[in-house]
């Protein structure tokens, strides 16, 4: 695999972005972010339809230099194509030859309209070794038209270092300078209230109350994408959940103004739901969220923190359809940790290969004392599994969507096709394209 780092080592690389996020509503902003090796005291963006820019934000001369710089460019039009230029010392350098980079990005069609879209899902990302090139290479090859992509938490291994930054922004680039990265809080990320700072600062989200969590929606299309923050103000320990009331009424009130009217709702967080994973599923989450998601009929809900790939599809028999739970934790992870079988005493629970099927693998065994829950729950709504990096790959067209999960050797795994809630949600059995 050939990695392009063009500047130092991942480690040292501190030329971060330009990146993009939404930060307000998708058909009309953006937000440009970047960090440069070198300090400068003035800072602008141009951008316009066209390549040669022409509008400008500037801030002018600041007193204090810094490295890092944010602008938020509104008033856009809807999906269309916009060009841009920043005032990044290294990009500016290049002026003088007449190379200086110029970036683009595309804004989100009109809120509320039905146009087909892509978007990705990857949890988990952990950078190192140039394991997110790939995952960028194999998601850039495959979906090529993918809008954003969510990244469901843990995006480094130690928040607290500044080279795990540089490590994951040097393998971002330059895909993050045309497509929106969007953001949930992780525990490697978001393990303390310093880290929490350092999240903020890095991802520039339309969150709505940063003191009391990282959460926030946004709406892109048809679909509404609700992101908490399960980590609850860097709070969190890997394995204990922390749910705010503040959050708790914050969703609820985003569910009563989003769910069942004209668009999907997808919630996103770190934490899983229903996992059977090494931590697997959070009983704090499930209390907290299930019968939330259920009375505001939520469509699916995708999570990380395992790193495998996981489905589940609860309440399929009601007269609304139910909710698809994915676990999206196999996001290019160079470690996918299921249960060492080298353990003494072994692990009572293993698969038996790389993917998990409950009709041709039979039902799990029991709970395992300090293992992944196994209940009758995660048992009736399991799916499919599959312990292989990857991501999830989300196809909305209209009132019909087509989850599909990728392997990083651009193969298919599993794939399903389900209605939106509401509108009868149709279920097509999941075509398991790669069986091992
Ligand atoms: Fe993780
Ligand atoms: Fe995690």
């Amino acid at each position: 695999m050939k990695l392009d780092y063009t500047w130092e080592s991942p480690a040292r690389y501190q030329r971060w972005g330009p990146y993009l996020s939404f930060d307000g509503p998708a058909s009309s902003c953006m937000r440009v972010t970047w960090r440069s090796k070198f300090y400068s005291t003035s800072r602008w963006v141009e951008f316009g339809k066209t390549i040669s820019c022409g509008k400008r934000k500037d801030e002018g001369i600041v007193d204090r230099p810094s490295r890092a710089h944010s602008f938020l460019l509104d008033g856009l039009e809807p999906g269309t194509t916009y060009y841009y230029k920043i005032s990044r010392p290294e990009d500016v350098v290049l002026a003088e030859r007449g190379e200086q980079p110029v970036y683009s990005f595309t804004t989100g069609p009109p809120d509320g309209t039905r146009v087909p879209f892509d978007f990705c899902v990857a949890g988990d990302i952990h950078a190192r070794d140039g394991n997110v090139r790939r995952l960028l290479n194999c998601m850039e090859k495959n979906v090529p038209a993918s809008r954003f992509l969510l990244s469901c938490g843990d995006p480094v291994y130690h928040g607290g270092v500044d080279e795990a930054w540089n490590e994951l922004f040097c393998q971002l680039d330059p895909w993050c300078t045309r497509v929106p990265f969007m953001n949930a809080t992780g525990n490697h990320d978001t393990d303390h209230p310093e880290t929490y700072a350092r999240f903020l600062d890095t991802f520039r989200h339309p969150y709505h109350d940063r003191k009391t969590g990282a959460y926030y929606s946004f709406q892109y299309g048809n679909v509404a994408c609700i992101v908490l923050d399960s980590t609850n103000a860097g709070q969190a320990a890997a394995t204990q959940g922390v749910v705010s009331d503040e959050q708790l009424e914050w969703l609820e009130r985003e569910l009563a103004a989003r769910a069942r009217k004209d668009s999907w709702v997808f919630v996103f967080m770190h934490h899983p739901m229903y996992s059977t994973g090494d931590t697997g599923s959070l009983h704090v989450y499930e209390l907290a969220y299930l019968d939330l998601f259920n009375e505001h009929q939520v469509d699916a809900v995708f999570y990380g923190h395992d790193h495998l790939f996981e489905v589940y599809w609860t309440g399929r028999d009601t007269p609304w359809g139910g909710t698809h739970y994915v676990l999206a934790g196999n996001g290019a992870t160079a470690n996918l940790d299921m249960r060492d079988p080298s353990l003494v005493p072994p692990p009572t629970y293993l698969w038996k290969g790389r993917t998990y099927v409950p009709e041709r693998d039979g039902l799990l065994g029991g709970n395992v004392v300090g293992g992944p829950r196994n209940d009758e729950v995660v048992r009736s709504s399991y799916v499919y599994g599959i312990l292989e990096p990857g991501f999830a790959h989300v196809h909305v067209d209209g009132d019909e969507c087509e989850l599909r999960a990728w392997g990083l050797e651009n193969q298919v795994y599993f794939k399903d096709r389900f209605g939106r809630t509401g509108h009868g949600k149709r279920y097509h059995p999941p075509g398991f394209v790669q069986a091992f």
